[in-house]
């Protein structure tokens, strides 16, 4: 397999499987292309409950144990029920286990840029280059002090992670054929073609991840392991409540309800205040790096904000980090980059959090 990170993958499949496998839950689209939008065939989401009552235990964790047993036995629960066409399977990692980094080298030609790859690789990854499959791509062009630099994207992720996800796939009777980091998943379903700088916050239940894009691309990324199952903890500690309750509460009332004599979001704002300053150190970070362009000075670069992730559907969450940052937070539907079926339509308001980076994996042929 080709890492494929940016380039097409050659063949003449029309359909493809999206798969993304979360800490708490798998999401799969079947997308096929379409005379214009591709098309949405199917989608399911299995939430692993498991994960609630014995904390320890998620479908995936940032140690890089990988619950292999469990992620096999929800796939084929899921492939069992949604019987997909597609057997070719586009996949997320998580970002944590993506290395990634932007370079700015002198403009040079094509072919020297590929040649002082390697050792520019070497001075950034570190890990043996035998060890890990690397990928690149130039995102731009600026001028600092007269002379012209492009910047390169560089990604790279280690060989073991690419083969495990492969042998994942092939027991549950489908191919792997490209694997993506998440980050650059959700830039294509919520902020494709964009040219506005946006920082797109993906609230999952074990982490958050934050990428920033302009033009299109993916600038800058991070995350933090404070995330939407810390509220729940911050919940079920401070009411002294099971976990499960606590979870229901959070999904309830979010910000905007009460818990007997608290405030929920008292008890909750110590870890989204932890989220939000991760969102204000990625923010500063990528301001400093690139903010000699801006157009007007004093003003911020970054234009706004968009939420997505289970963690997204926190009620009142927008008014919050938009009162905090003082930016526009919008949440976009990422179903509209597809066409389908009617009758799919209701339950998508009630989901669309869940789907972006599995959307953005499944059109990713088609565009
Ligand atoms: N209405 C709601 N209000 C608040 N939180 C919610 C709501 N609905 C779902 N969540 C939270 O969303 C989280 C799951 O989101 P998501 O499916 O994006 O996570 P994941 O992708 O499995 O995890 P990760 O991205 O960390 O690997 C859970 O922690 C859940 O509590
Ligand atoms: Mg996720």
């Amino acid at each position: 397999m080709a890492l494929g990170f940016f380039s097409s993958l050659f063949g003449k499949n029309d359909r493809y499987l999206g798969i993304d496998i979360g800490t708490t839950s798998i999401k799969l689209v079947e997308v096929e292309r379409g005379k214009g939008l591709p098309v949405l065939k199917n989608y399911g989401m299995l939430e692993s409950y498991g994960y609630l009552e014995r904390s320890n235990e998620v479908i995936q964790a940032s140690s890089l144990k990988f619950y292999e047993k469990e992620v096999v036995a929800l796939l084929n629960y899921l492939l069992s029920r949604m019987k997909p066409r597609s057997h070719q399977v586009i996949a997320s990692l998580p970002s944590f286990l993506v290395f990634n980094t932007i370079l700015e080298l002198p403009l040079m030609s094509q072919e020297d840029t590929v040649k002082s790859m390697g050792y520019q690789a070497r001075q950034y990854i570190p890990l043996p280059l035998t060890d890990v499959t690397l990928d690149w791509l130039k995102v731009g062009e600026r001028e600092i002090n007269g002379i012209r630099f492009q910047q390169i994207f560089l990604i790279a992720v280690t060989n073991e992670h690419v083969e495990r996800y492969k042998s994942l796939f092939k027991k549950v009777g489908l191919k792997l054929v490209a694997l993506e980091s998440e980050s650059l998943a959700s830039i294509r379903s919520l902020a494709l073609k964009d040219a506005v700088p946006t920082l797109i916050v993906d609230i999952g239940a074990r982490s958050t991840n934050i990428a920033i894009t302009e033009g299109g691309y993916l600038r800058f990324n991070s995350q933090t392991d404070f995330a939407s199952f810390s509220l729940s903890q911050s919940i079920a500690q401070g009411l002294n409540i099971t976990i499960s309750r606590a979870e229901e509460m959070k999904r309830r009332h979010g910000l905007l309800g009460t818990g007997g004599d608290y405030e929920l979001s008292t008890l909750m704002m110590s870890s989204l205040d932890a989220i939000l300053s991760e969102i204000g150190r990625a923010m500063n970070e990528y301001e400093a790096r690139y903010g000699n362009t801006l157009a007007v000075s004093g003003k911020r670069r970054l234009e706004r904000i968009i939420l997505t992730g289970g963690g997204a559907k926190l009620r009142g969450i927008e008014k919050y980090i938009e009162e905090q940052f003082g930016l526009p937070v919008v949440k976009v539907n990422p179903f509209s980059r597809l066409l389908f079926d009617e009758q799919m339509g209701p339950i998508i308001e009630e989901i669309n959090s869940y789907f972006s980076v599995a959307i953005g994996l499944g059109i990713r042929q088609f565009l």
